[in-house]
């Protein structure tokens, strides 16, 4: 299935460093550490998951983790703005299951139309929503929510939660926000989920 490289934290984080200094969009200057993306992902149903999601894979860090818990027969489309993450994702892993969109999650609706998908199960998110405008934050949610099948779920980790929680609540129900102080940085972890209502 996945021919992926070997993950090593210390050059990941170097990457994440440099690419921040490069692209403050980058968010971060360490990848998500592992324990987190085990309890963010906690939440996905893998035998059922048909289509994943990730908006913002950086290193891969999710990414990787996702195609080994995946079906075989299922999809993972990575959307990833910066430039080198998404050459080094293409590059370091191999796998057909996996598509590496380099643009801006704003254009959700267009990549999946661009991929012939219909319906997603499962959207993971690490892109920084304080970074954008009102405006563009509410657009992403509401195609996010149009995106999912309905019962989907959006997984949003966050440095910065501040208004997330009444944003996602304007097109998902939204469960009480996890936090991973032990990550660096500390991290908010939100399960936002398609709601009946959403979806008519
Ligand atoms: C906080 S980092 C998370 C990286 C990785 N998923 C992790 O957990 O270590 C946010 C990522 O989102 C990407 N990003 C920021 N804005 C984006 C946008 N509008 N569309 C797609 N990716 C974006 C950044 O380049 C960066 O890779």
């Amino acid at each position: 299935m996945a021919e992926n490289d070997k993950y090593n934290p210390l050059a990941m984080t170097l990457r994440y460093l440099k690419n921040f200094l490069g692209d403050r969009n980058v968010a971060s200057i360490a990848p998500t550490s592992r324990a987190t993306v085990r309890r963010v992902c906690s939440a996905i149903d893998f035998a059922k998951a048909r289509v994943i999601v990730e908006y913002g894979p950086g290193g891969g860090v999710f990414t990787r983790h996702l195609l080994d818990c995946m079906r075989p027969d299922s999809r993972l489309i990575a959307i990833e703005k910066n430039g080198p993450f998404a050459k080094e994702l293409r590059s370091s892993i191999n796998d057909p299951r996996l598509s590496v969109v380099c643009d801006g999650v704003e254009k959700i609706v267009d990549i999946l139309k661009d991929h012939d998908i219909e319906e997603v199960d499962y959207i993971i998110s690490g892109v920084p929503f304080s970074f954008f405008s009102e405006d563009v934050r509410r657009q992403l949610v509401k195609d996010t929510s149009e995106a999912l099948v309905p019962g989907g779920l959006f997984l949003v980790y966050q440095v910065n939660p501040e208004g997330l929680a009444e944003l996602l609540s304007t097109a998902f129900e939204v469960g009480k926000p996890k936090r991973e102080p032990l990550n660096l940085p500390p991290l908010c972890i939100y399960t936002a989920q398609k709601t009946a209502a959403a979806a008519s």
